[in-house]
């Protein structure tokens, strides 16, 4: 029996001081963590929905070769991206290819080299993608994106229910999706539907499935074969900060199993994809970053860290919607009474902040921070080269509890 809430402890502060030895800034991701979270997921939904993990959120290829067992599909938003899934071991016949804004070139190398399913946003896009299909002599799957008309309130990122850039909006779907299907080097095999993201409210993510689920049984007629593709954008939040109380994901099944075995019982969908990011890998990493000098100014301690927004750009509150100061974090072996201290990075501008008035032991130059929460939108999002800073180090901790360095970003010459 798996446990349904939210592990949120961090590993023992041996293992996060042994995996800071090999250099910082770095992230360590628990690849025990991730696999755990997955097999949640799907125990929490009964095994009613499959799981997509869309690499956008941590590309790093240790943590994608490890995913192959762990979650059914990739989703890649980028030629790039395809390129690392398939490196890290991915078969391209279980990806899916989401984005707005895919180049004609990208467009034909993912279906040159297999791609799963072309997630199209728009009728333009999709004339592209049979034109692809054309030349190499191929009838391409293809899953139609829909931006519903409504998001729900509780979504830290909207990406649907106003002019937005993402999906073929639902007024416009029904005959946009005939264009499609007339395409005749593609087959229109589902609907996607993301709209939102970083949701903690229980009721919130079901209306917005609810809101999916109605669409895609109006669109199921237009689109062709036995069983459709259904992906789901999951937008599961979790909890990045102290007062954040974690999504109640039983809440969210219990609530939703009875529509997902309706629709299952009308026949027309596979088993549909959950499309998830940092609800897997977010609360599966830490960023540890050490404190290079300690200056008391003006009443308030500040301790200067040897990454700050240009490793974590998320951490420092810079990569927009909801996601402000301070994460969850603490001092690796530290004690002793809490007070007040600000943590600032290396940059010379005054946003480079980690922390503002974070309660933690007194912090000395030398000690570590260890930021939670960091396994999604961490190296990924970060400006690692303003100011030529070393790039943040990544290492993972393996399914037999040990720390194992796994780079990926090229490490700056002659920079330590
Ligand atoms: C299409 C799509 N799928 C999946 C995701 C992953 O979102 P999250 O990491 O919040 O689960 C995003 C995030 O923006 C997205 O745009």
């Amino acid at each position: 029996m798996i446990d349904l809430a939210d592990d949120l402890t961090p590993p023992d502060d041996a293992i996060l001081a042994r995996a800071a030895a090999a250099g910082t800034p770095l992230y360590l991701y628990d690849l025990r963590r991730v696999t755990a979270r997955a097999a949640r997921l799907r125990e929490a939904f009964g095994g009613r929905l499959g799981l997509s993990f869309a690499v956008k959120a941590n590309p790093n290829p240790t943590l994608l070769r490890a995913m192959i067992g762990v979650v059914d599909t990739l989703d890649v938003s980028s030629g790039g991206e395809l390129a690392q899934a398939i490196a890290a071991g991915w078969d391209a016949g279980r990806i899916s290819f989401t984005g707005p804004a895919k180049r004609e070139a990208e467009i034909r190398r993912a279906l040159a080299v297999g791609l799963g399913e072309l997630v199209v946003e728009s009728l333009a896009e999709a004339r592209m993608a049979d034109a692809a299909a054309a030349e190499l002599g191929l009838r391409q799957a293809v899953v139609a994106r829909i931006a519903p008309d409504r998001v729900p309130k509780g979504f830290g990122d909207q990406m649907a229910g106003r002019p937005s850039p993402f999906g073929i909006d639902a007024e416009m779907a029904a005959d946009t999706l005939a264009q499609i299907a007339a395409l005749p080097n593609l087959r229109l095999a589902g609907l996607h539907f993301y709209s939102g993201t970083q949701c903690l409210r229980a009721d919130a993510v079901v209306e917005n499935w609810r809101i999916f689920l109605g669409l895609a049984r109006g669109l199921a007629p237009l689109c062709e074969g036995g069983k459709l593709r259904l992906i789901l954008g999951a937008g599961l939040g979790i909890p990045y900060h102290e007062t954040d109380a974690p999504l109640d994901l039983s809440a969210v099944a219990d609530a939703i199993a009875p529509d997902l075995d309706a629709l299952a019982a009308e026949g027309r969908f596979a088993r549909p994809l959950l499309e998830l990011g940092r609800y897997l890998v977010g609360p599966a990493g830490w960023f540890l970053t050490r404190v290079v000098a300690v200056k008391d100014s003006r009443g308030q301690r500040i301790g200067l860290c040897d990454g700050g927004m240009n490793a974590h750009l998320a951490a420092s509150g810079h990569f927009g919607m909801v996601i402000h100061r301070n994460y969850r974090l603490h001092l690796v072996g530290g004690s002793g009474e809490a007070e007040p201290v600000n943590l600032t990075g290396p940059l010379c501008t005054s946003i480079d902040r980690l922390a503002q008035g974070a309660m933690l032991p007194r912090v000395e130059p030398g000690a570590l921070v260890a930021i939670h929460m960091s396994g999604a939108y961490g190296p990924t999002t970060s400006p690692v080269n303003f100011i030529s800073h070393p790039i943040p180090r990544e290492a993972v901790v393996t399914e037999a509890g040990e720390v194992v360095a796994a780079d990926w970003l090229p490490r700056r010459p002659g920079v330590e």
